[in-house]
Order: C-alpha cells, then sequence, then structure tokens
C-alpha cells in the first residue's frame, strides 16, 4: 500500500495501531500525535493540548464535541484579547499617530491579523473526528453529514477505509452544504446564487449595482467572465442581453457550481472552460469583465484563492491578455475593491502603471461603498482601512 503522509493518518486506541484517510480542506498534513479525548475531557486539557500541537480523536456525544469546541475558541479569543489584540492595537495607534512608520504599520497589522487567523485555525483543527467510508459517524446524536461530506470531499476511494478529519472542516462542510440549500440572495438581481463548497461565496455583492448600470458598449454579441466562481458575472451580463458568454475558472469546483447557477436560471447555454485566464478557441470578446482576488498575498490554504492574489499576478496577467482577446472597441469591467491601496500593500499608481503597460486606458469608473459588518466594526485593527473601502467597476479600453 502506498501511503503518503499528506493522505493518511495513523494512531494508537485500545493497544491497536489504526490508519485512515486524512482529510484536510486547508491541506494540513496529517496530524504525528493523536490522544483519544471524550464527554470527559476538560476545556482547559483540550486547549493546552492543542496548544501544544496535539491531536485530539473524539470518542463520546457528537454535539459534546461541538461544545468542547466552541469552548476551545472561546479561550484562543481570550489569549488573542489579552496578547496579539493588545499589540495590534498598539499598532494601529502608532499608525494613526505616527508620520514615519505608517507605510510599515498598515501591512504589518493586515500580516498578523492573517497569522493570528492562522494560528487559531491551526489550534481548532486539533479536534478530530473519524468517519465511515459512507461519512457516517459513530458519535452518539451525530447527524447525517454524509451528502454535505460527499459534496466537499467527494467519495472515499478506498472501500471500507474510514478517514479521519478536524472537526472544523466537518462545519465547514455542513455550512457549504446550507448555503448550497438556501442559497444567497442577491437583491439588486431579484434572485438567488447557490454557491457550492470550495467556490467563492458572493455574500458581499455591493458591485452588482454597477455592473447593472454600466453602459454596454456599442456592441456586446460576445461576452467573457473570466473566474467566474459561482457564475454571478456572466449571469448579470446574459440578464443584460449578451448574447454569447464564455465563462473560466481555474477551479473545477467553480465550473461545476457555475454550470448549476446557469441551469437554475434557464440559461444552460453560457458557455464554461476551465482555464487559466482567458478561454481558448472563443471568437474576439466586445466585454470581458472580471472580478478577481482583490488582495495580494500568498494564499496558504485552497479555498484562499479567490480572496488572495500573490505579487498580484492574475490581475497583472489579466490586464496584461485583455488586448489580444478583445474586439475593435471591447470594454473590460475590472471590479476591484481598494482595501489593498488602504492596507498599503498596493498603490494607485502601480495599479494605473499595470493599466498603461498592458495598452489600455481607464473609460470611466463606477464607485460603491460596502456597508458589511467588518467594515464598521471599531474594535477591529484594520477599521480605517476597511471602513473607507470603496469597490469600482473599472471600465478601461484599448489605446
Ligand atoms: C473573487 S472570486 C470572483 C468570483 C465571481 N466572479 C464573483 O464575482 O462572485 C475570483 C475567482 O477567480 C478565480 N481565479 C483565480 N485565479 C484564476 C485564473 N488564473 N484564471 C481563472 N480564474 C481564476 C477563482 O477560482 C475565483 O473563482
Amino acid at each position: 500500500m502506498l501511503l503518503t503522509e499528506k493522505k493518511y493518518v495513523e494512531w494508537h486506541e485500545n493497544d491497536t495501531s489504526h490508519l485512515a484517510r486524512w482529510l484536510s480542506a486547508s491541506d494540513h498534513p496529517a496530524p504525528r500525535r493523536i490522544v483519544i479525548v471524550d464527554d470527559k475531557t476538560t476545556a482547559d486539557e483540550a486547549y493546552r493540548l492543542a496548544c501544544a500541537g496535539t491531536s485530539m480523536l473524539y470518542r463520546g456525544d457528537f454535539h459534546n464535541a461541538r461544545q468542547l469546541l466552541q469552548a476551545i475558541t472561546r479561550r484562543i479569543e481570550r489569549t488573542e484579547n489579552n496578547s496579539a489584540k493588545r499589540k495590534s492595537r498598539k499598532a494601529a495607534n502608532k499608525a494613526k499617530n505616527s508620520t514615519e512608520s505608517d507605510s510599515k504599520t498598515l501591512p504589518n497589522l493586515f500580516h498578523q491579523q492573517r497569522q493570528m487567523t492562522a494560528q487559531r485555525s491551526r489550534i481548532l483543527s486539533r479536534l478530530l473526528l473519524e468517519l465511515d467510508a459512507n461519512y457516517v459517524s459513530s458519535l452518539r446524536r451525530a447527524p447525517d453529514m454524509s451528502n454535505a461530506c460527499l459534496a466537499a470531499f467527494g467519495p472515499l476511494d478506498k472501500e471500507n477505509q474510514s478517514c479521519v478529519l478536524s472537526f472544523r472542516d466537518l462545519q465547514g462542510a455542513l455550512g457549504a452544504a446550507g448555503w448550497r440549500e438556501k442559497g444567497v440572495v442577491i437583491k439588486a438581481l431579484g434572485l438567488s446564487i447557490y454557491p457550492h463548497y470550495g467556490v467563492f461565496a458572493p455574500t458581499r455583492h455591493e458591485y452588482v449595482p454597477l455592473l447593472l448600470d454600466a453602459p454596454l458598449p456599442k456592441a456586446f454579441d460576445v461576452a467573457y467572465d473570466i473566474g467566474t466562481g459561482t457564475g454571478l458575472l456572466a449571469i448579470i451580463l446574459a440578464k443584460r442581453g449578451i448574447k454569447q458568454i464564455i465563462a473560466t475558472d481555474v477551479n473545477p469546483r467553480a465550473l461545476t457550481c457555475a454550470q448549476d447557477n446557469f441551469e437554475r436560471q434557464g440559461l444552460a447555454h453560457i458557455q464554461l472552460q476551465q482555464a487559466d485566464l482567458f478561454p481558448t478557441d472563443a471568437p474576439l470578446a466586445n466585454l470581458i469583465v472580471c472580478n478577481p482576488p482583490w488582495l495580494p498575498a500568498k494564499p496558504t490554504s485552497p479555498l484562499e484563492y479567490s480572496v488572495y492574489d500573490a505579487n498580484s499576478a492574475m490581475l497583472k496577467g489579466f490586464l496584461q491578455g485583455t488586448k489580444s482577446h478583445l474586439a475593435q472597441q471591447g470594454e473590460i469591467w475590472l471590479i476591484l475593491s481598494d482595501l489593498a491601496e488602504h492596507l498599503q500593500l498596493r498603490s494607485r499608481d502601480e495599479l494605473l502603471g499595470w493599466i498603461a503597460d498592458a495598452g489600455l486606458t481607464v473609460k470611466y469608473r463606477l464607485d460603491t461603498q460596502p456597508k458589511h459588518g467588518r467594515s464598521q466594526d471599531k474594535s477591529d485593527p484594520l477599521y480605517t482601512a476597511r471602513s473607507s473601502e470603496i469597490t469600482s467597476l473599472w471600465c478601461l479600453q484599448s489605446v
């Protein structure tokens, strides 16, 4: 049997050695140190073990396991409040008051916050559970989770091979199944979009009215939606009367999800291609839309590829490639927030430079201000940046 550390996990229980498939949504390596815990394990004990890098395989009652995870979360929050958050606030004050270190402090705060989130995720991921080959849990009072797991992780390829995953990843799969069932209401469009597991969910969609308001180019026979995700932008274009739309994404889950949403809207004629940026064998486009990941930073897990764009590679690649795919007098609608600018991760001049280097010019820009929860949270160390954020539709054209 070929065993790779990433895919299998081993532990000792009742003097027997056990082996199971290892599943991790964040590509965390399989845990090496596993102890068995149950309903008698206290939250303090579990928190201490998790912080020390020991993973805990839960045997007992499902709801107790969930409560244990909540109790660990509260302990992490307490620690964060007592240490890291205080540091962040200090740095935030420094950023407000100082002039000379501004350029260093905000990016530092942002990276500190990401590190804190990653550390929290590592600790919380140490509470594990075992599911059988059909994703059934033997924990008392465990709900039926098989469909949610099947949608998230696919079928287990080995007969009778159980799997081990973190309780946190299981909650992610259950949450995604909930979104997929109830959908995200897009008020401005009067419809719901149904995100799948691992696909960018447009819970924040303040840019939709911009895409409805922007005047269509003179000719609008063919459009591309680059990085389609759930298919939301392609659906908007179809509703605006564009006949041939080709949507691409690198993520195969996005293509299945977009297809599902197109069919739900009676728009199954929208074409889909798995591609890095632009479609192949497609006619030149009158309109190319793209809502790339907004923050130039390295994704640390597959689920982050929709939010973070290392070195702005996708954004720059998109801008560089548009000209050779655009029909005469065609337009590009780039959806981008300026949060990266407020966090000093990218400057406006840099963005304008990339646009100019790609042989493009700005025809007009439509702006909106997001009103989501985090932009109103004054206790967030990044509040000044988040509360100033503007989301724009940049209409670009060839020089
Ligand atoms: C911020 S999400 C936007 C999704 C959707 N267009 C929306 O507005 O809801 C960015 C999408 O771009 C996709 N993506 C990232 N890099 C890509 C690339 N090089 N080529 C194609 N798609 C890419 C991601 O998989 C993700 O679905």
